[in-house]
């Protein structure tokens, strides 16, 4: 980034894609799409997810970069910019609490990735069958102090890092990091595809049976897809408002999308070849990936390297992740409460540390105490997902849609007519259509009201 203006920018095209897709790959390609295509019946869901991302996630994200990138201000100051007398800028308040929900129960499976780091280089991954590591990960995510341990380390990393500014350090790590970890996606994929149960992992994947399409599968689908783009909580608004009047906002929102669907897709033709070949229900929940990749690294020569290497890698995604979603709140304690950087990084820190924490202990000791059948960790997945980023999302889709400016949008889409967006037509049709009504139908049926 250079500054420019008083507000830092992106000084090349490489770094704005970087970025952007370092806050959407993570923990939600990885861990949370095998676990919600598992749970949710695999194809059907695939084709949900990638309708959501395709019809309604490309037009909303370039709906937030053009609002940030115009606005230049985070979520709260775009919306009172553009709209002073109204109520718009609450919409920032949906992506607060997003944000600290996700930071809360993310840290947790970030954790969960440190003590697997830990255990690949200390050997404790070398365990012989499928229900050894199943044990494994029942023993560790039930004991109370160890989950809690790595989530508060991971916070304390987050924190370190937001604090010192150093976030660019980071940026310029995970450009070197996301293709190595593409890379050895790559390489596992290859792997999975020799597995004896090969042909039914990919069956279950690819192949849609849509009598499972039900309206808790579309929410299920309609959720991950803002999750893994980081989109309706004003990350990915706040990290337009960087991007230089030369960024192409469209071709930039679909190479953040594309990337970052492929990963999530590598992610699945990894684990559920697996999945069959070891005999385990795709319906495992958040287990699932602690279960299936030391089985998958145990399989293969050297696999001390690469299950370290994979659970590095993945530990860097996770980082890269929770950076974006703490500049949210980090951003509204400076720009709008006149906050310091550095009381505002406590106080975000702190939060999550104390929600991060009932979430750690959701698996063990608070296992029973259960909110609509929910523990703090799934209600916070389950809420931040499949509710809070949608709304957020609905509300920024119909903003750009009805109420934005047409000039501002039309100076946005094409830099000033600088150039030709053969996508033009179709992305404000979404954003004043489709998204808006589709999302509420989505949330109408899911509450069996249609
Ligand atoms: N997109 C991230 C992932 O898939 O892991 C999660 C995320 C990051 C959600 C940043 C929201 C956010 F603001």
């Amino acid at each position: 980034m250079q500054q420019n203006n008083n507000r830092a920018q992106f000084a090349t095209r490489l770094g704005v894609i970087a970025t952007t897709v370092g806050s959407a790959v993570g923990l939600g390609n990885i861990w949370r799409f095998p676990y919600e295509a598992g749970t949710h019946g695999g194809g059907a869901f695939l084709i949900a997810y990638l309708c959501f991302i395709f019809i309604f996630g490309i037009p909303i994200l370039c709906a937030e970069f053009m609002i940030g990138r115009h606005t230049r201000s985070n979520i709260f100051g775009a919306f009172r910019q553009l709209k002073p007398t109204g109520h718009w800028h609450h919409v920032g308040y949906i992506g607060i609490v997003a944000s600290m929900m996700i930071l809360s129960f993310y840290s947790v499976v970030a954790g969960w990735t440190m003590e697997y780091l830990y255990q690949s280089v200390t050997g404790g991954l070398l365990l012989a069958s499928p229900s050894d590591f199943d044990k494994q990960f029942v023993s560790f995510s039930t004991s109370n102090w160890r989950p809690l341990m790595w989530t508060l380390i991971f916070l304390s990393v987050n924190f370190l890092i937001v604090i010192r500014g150093v976030q660019k350090g980071i940026e310029k790590m995970s450009n070197i990091m996301m293709p190595i970890l593409f890379v050895i996606l790559l390489i596992f994929c290859v792997n999975s595809l020799f597995m004896p149960g090969a042909a039914d992992g990919l069956k279950f994947l690819f192949s849609p049976d849509f009598s499972k399409l039900d309206s808790q599968v579309l929410l299920g689908a309609m959720g991950q897809a803002f999750f893994s783009l980081s989109l309706g909580l004003g990350t990915m608004l706040t990290y337009g408002s960087y991007f230089s009047n030369r960024t192409h906002i469209v071709r930039s929102a679909t190479t953040t999308a594309l990337l970052d669907t492929s990963v999530a897709i590598l992610a699945g033709i990894i684990i559920f070849p697996a999945v069959f070949s070891f005999g385990i229900s795709p319906a495992q929940g958040p287990a699932l990936v602690f279960e299936i990749l030391p089985n998958i690294f145990n399989q293969l020569p050297y696999s001390v390297v690469w299950s370290t290497l994979f659970f590095f890698l993945l530990f860097i995604a996770s980082l890269s992740s929770t950076i974006s979603m703490s500049e949210v709140t980090i951003a509204f304690f400076t720009e709008e409460k006149k906050m310091s950087r550095k009381k505002a990084t406590i106080v975000n820190t702190a939060i999550a540390m104390v929600f991060g924490s009932i979430c750690a202990l959701s698996f063990g000791i608070l296992g029973d105490f259960t909110i609509c059948g929910h523990t703090v960790f799934s209600l916070f997945d389950y809420v931040s997902s499949n509710i809070l980023l949608p709304l957020g999302g609905m509300l920024i889709s119909f903003f750009a849609g009805w109420l934005l400016d047409r000039d501002i949008i039309r100076q946005q889409l094409t830099n000033k007519g600088a150039f030709k967006v053969y996508t033009y037509k179709a992305i404000i049709f979404s954003l004043k259509f489709i998204a808006p009504t589709g999302i509420l139908l989505v949330f109408l049926s899911s509450l069996n009201l249609i």
